[in-house]
């Protein structure tokens, strides 16, 4: 069995029960131009737990979740200040492969956004980018098992070769997931991924969620409470460009702490 021992000491330095921090944001300031959209935020982000990111409509979630890989290098007029670490590793540092940390950070947009290209081919996209099969058979395994554990393979397995833009909206969005999944990503991040979806659609993803949680440390923005509570381990609540309060997903929704926490888990704000 594959032990790594820097991962062993880092749990002993936190106690036995509690597995290290995937992600760790510490004094993290955003600003769009002068205008400043996250004020001094600290965050640790668990492994294999689902992090719910909540709070009223530009309370900054999008801005916070777009900061752990880096997108918001590529927004116009955006500045990051502050410390994000990935295992430890600050992926602000200088000689950080940003490519090769948006694969090991996959994201799911809000909207389905399959590729105008096959099934087969937008999950094999990325492993072909990143060089990740030697072969034709290799690349099928990887399209396979990336689309199993999507939870679509058995719906599209006889028309792999048809288009991922025909699928419906929730096939769409795991088809979606499959092509994260496909580079093999530690962290997941969904930003609010059903809203475009029907109730139906949306529960299937929810259980795709909790059961891709075993392998990969998701974090999701969601603007439904209902949404964080069922499929939720730890949530954390933004208002007005600051995280208000972060805990169990049971604590925050039963006994916040703060007033404005209170208010908007029993729907006075947002
Ligand atoms: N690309 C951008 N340029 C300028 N301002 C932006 C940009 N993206 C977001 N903002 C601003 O930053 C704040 C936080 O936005 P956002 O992170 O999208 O909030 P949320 O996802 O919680 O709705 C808002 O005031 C929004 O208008
Ligand atoms: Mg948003």
């Amino acid at each position: 069995m594959h032990t790594d021992v820097s991962a062993n000491a880092r749990v002993n330095a936190q106690g036995l029960n509690s597995k290290p921090h995937k992600v760790t944001a510490e004094g993290v300031n955003v600003f769009y131009g002068n205008k400043q959209a996250l004020n001094q935020v600290n965050l640790d982000i668990p492994s294999n737990m689902v992090t719910a990111l909540i709070g009223p409509s530009g309370c900054g979630k999008s801005t916070f979740l777009r900061c752990l890989n880096r997108m918001n290098d590529v927004v116009d007029g955006c500045r990051v200040e502050g410390e994000i670490c990935l295992d430890g590793e600050n992926i602000y540092a200088r000689g950080v492969d940003v490519v090769h940390l948006r694969a090991r950070v996959g994201m799911v947009f809000q909207k389905p956004n399959p590729f105008p290209k096959s099934i087969y081919d937008n999950v094999a996209y990325g492993p072909r980018i990143h060089g990740l099969a030697k072969s034709r058979t290799d690349m099928d395994e990887i399209v396979m098992t990336s689309l199993e554990k999507a939870g679509l393979l058995d719906e599209v397995r006889d028309r792999l070769d048809a288009p991922g833009t025909g699928l419906s909206g929730g096939q769409q969005q795991r088809l979606c997931i499959a092509r994260a999944i496909a580079v093999e990503p530690e962290v997941i991040l969904m930003d609010e991924p059903c809203s475009a979806l029907d109730p139906i659609a949306t529960a299937k993803i929810e259980e795709l969620i909790d059961e891709l949680k075993e392998n990969y440390t998701i974090i999701m923005v969601t603007h439904s409470m209902q949404q964080a509570a069922r499929v939720s381990q730890k949530t954390a609540f933004f208002h007005l460009g600051e995280l208000v309060e972060q805990g169990d997903t049971t604590d925050i929704f039963t006994k916040p702490v703060d007033e404005r926490t209170k208010a908007y888990v029993t729907g006075r704000i947002g």
